[in-house]
């Protein structure tokens, strides 16, 4: 293993508050020292950090990877790529795959394929019922054991009330945090965007807010005597915001997560230059200017505390098809530091420390990852490090994307701020100073994460 030295970045920590002028030397995969002016006589490699933030590894609790069953989306390999070039160390994989995630041989073929292919760590989601059909519990207990970081049925709500109570006692026992995707389905039949002006305009059957907020008023009542910590998915209502704030302010276990999209796109996006547009189709579904305000003031005020992505990759000729036959789902890794610079920095709303916090230490907490010294930098902890190039500005585009997806509604946009080099266990995965082919895999080394 390597000796690495990262001299004289802005080293952000959250979880320690360091936050200065700082070498951060790395040993056999792991942190040994962080401080001032440090000298480390036989550094394999000097990364020279000057103008840059040095962050612990960013860490993604919202992806699809889609293996096993939907290979030609997405794999973990090529999945694992998409994070690196987006400057993640750490991702999250929800179990809406072919077969569902719902058993512990499948929690374990997540590992035993991201050990082998992997350039960033990846964790497995549980479902949480069994074929994320709604209707039985899968096996929560085992798949915890066999190291699932969560449960949701994510791309579906847990839908009965019944369902839901048991599962809430039952992930309760674990420790981990039920994770739900809110969306009452019979208020959804059919829905292909968000019900507004612009779904009139079309003619197309809209998802109304109220069925992503009764999902979350529903659950916080029945977990009330259970307290099971919950965790509200990709929230896209302004009203969703204010009922997590009241709950987390009466002290009931609530976090939230948004995505880059819902802070920055509202139901016009869809409409491109008078036809719909299925670049823009996602669940939930883009929103109004006063729930991207909403949502941004909840980041700001700590009411949502945890930055997502919910990459969704889908193949090219899915997207074309018209509006009505385009699956829900948008790509996010690669892209998502810098619009979430452009949804809360750049407007004042949060400074780098803050975001950082909300890409590291919260999801570390959410899906029990401190307990592995993820989420931090800590002498003797993993040496996962994103460094970032504050001002750099990039247009994101085809060549930008490592993954296999395309489907972004930001293609052509100018964008602030990005990784610069990845660290994952020690290993450079990520080195846009060697390569100028940047985000298609060049850079990265492709070798597995234990
Ligand atoms: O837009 C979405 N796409 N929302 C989800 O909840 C699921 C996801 C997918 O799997 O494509």
């Amino acid at each position: 293993m390597t000796t690495l030295l990262v001299r004289n970045g802005r080293v952000i920590d959250p979880a320690s508050g360091r936050d200065g002028t700082m070498d951060v030397a790395v040993r056999d995969g792991k942190i040994v020292e962080i401080g001032a002016g440090l000298s480390v006589s036989d550094a394999d490699r000097v990364i020279d950090a000057a103008d840059r933030i040095v962050a612990p590894g960013l860490i993604d609790p919202h992806v699809h990877f889609r293996e096993p069953g939907h290979e030609e989306k997405e794999t973990i390999e090529t999945g694992s790529l998409a994070a690196v070039a987006g400057g993640f160390t750490t991702v999250c994989c929800m179990p809406n795959t072919q077969p569902a995630l719902d058993c512990p041989e499948l929690i374990r073929f997540v590992y035993d394929r991201a050990a082998e292919r992997a350039v960033c760590r990846v964790f497995p989601i549980g479902a949480v019922s069994k074929g994320r059909a709604g209707e039985r519990l899968a096996e929560i207990s085992l798949m915890h054991d066999a190291g699932a970081v969560g449960f949701s049925d994510d791309g579906d709500a847990v839908a009965s009330a019944g369902l839901m109570a048991r599962a809430l006692a039952e992930v309760r026992e674990t420790g981990a945090a039920l994770m739900q995707h809110c969306q009452e389905p019979t208020l959804t039949h059919e829905a292909v965007m968000h019900a507004g002006v612009v779904s009139t305009r079309f003619g197309l059957t809209g998802w109304p807010r109220v069925a992503e907020e009764v999902i979350i008023e529903r659950d916080i009542r029945l977990n009330r005597d259970i307290g099971c910590r919950y965790h509200v998915q990709h929230v896209s209502s302004a009203g969703s915001v204010e009922i997590i704030r009241r709950a987390r302010a009466d002290g009931q276990p609530v976090t939230a997560e948004v995505s880059p999209h819902h802070l920055l796109l509202t139901d016009e996006a869809v409409d491109r230059s008078g036809a719909p547009d299925a670049m823009a189709k996602v669940n939930p579904p883009l929103r109004e200017q006063h729930d991207i305000d909403a949502l941004r003031q909840g980041v700001a005020d700590g009411t949502i505390t945890v930055l997502a992505t919910d990459h969704a990759p889908h193949t090219s000729e899915e997207k074309s098809r018209p509006i009505e036959d385009t699956p829900f789902g948008l790509i996010g890794l690669e892209a998502a530091l810098a619009l979430y610079v452009k949804a809360l920095i750049e407007p004042g709303l949060v400074g780098w420390p803050k975001l950082i916090e909300l890409m590291t230490t919260s999801p570390a907490a959410l899906c029990g990852l401190e307990a592995k010294g993820l989420g931090r930098l800590t002498p003797g902890g993993p040496a996962d490090l994103t460094i970032i190039e504050p001002e750099i500005e990039w247009t994101i585009g085809p060549e930008s994307l490592a993954g296999k997806g395309r489907n972004t509604p930001f293609m052509g946009w100018t964008v602030k701020g990005r990784a610069e080099t990845v660290v994952v266990a020690g290993t450079v995965r990520l080195d846009r100073r060697a390569s100028t082919t940047a985000g298609t895999g060049a850079g990265t080394v492709a070798l597995p994460v234990s």
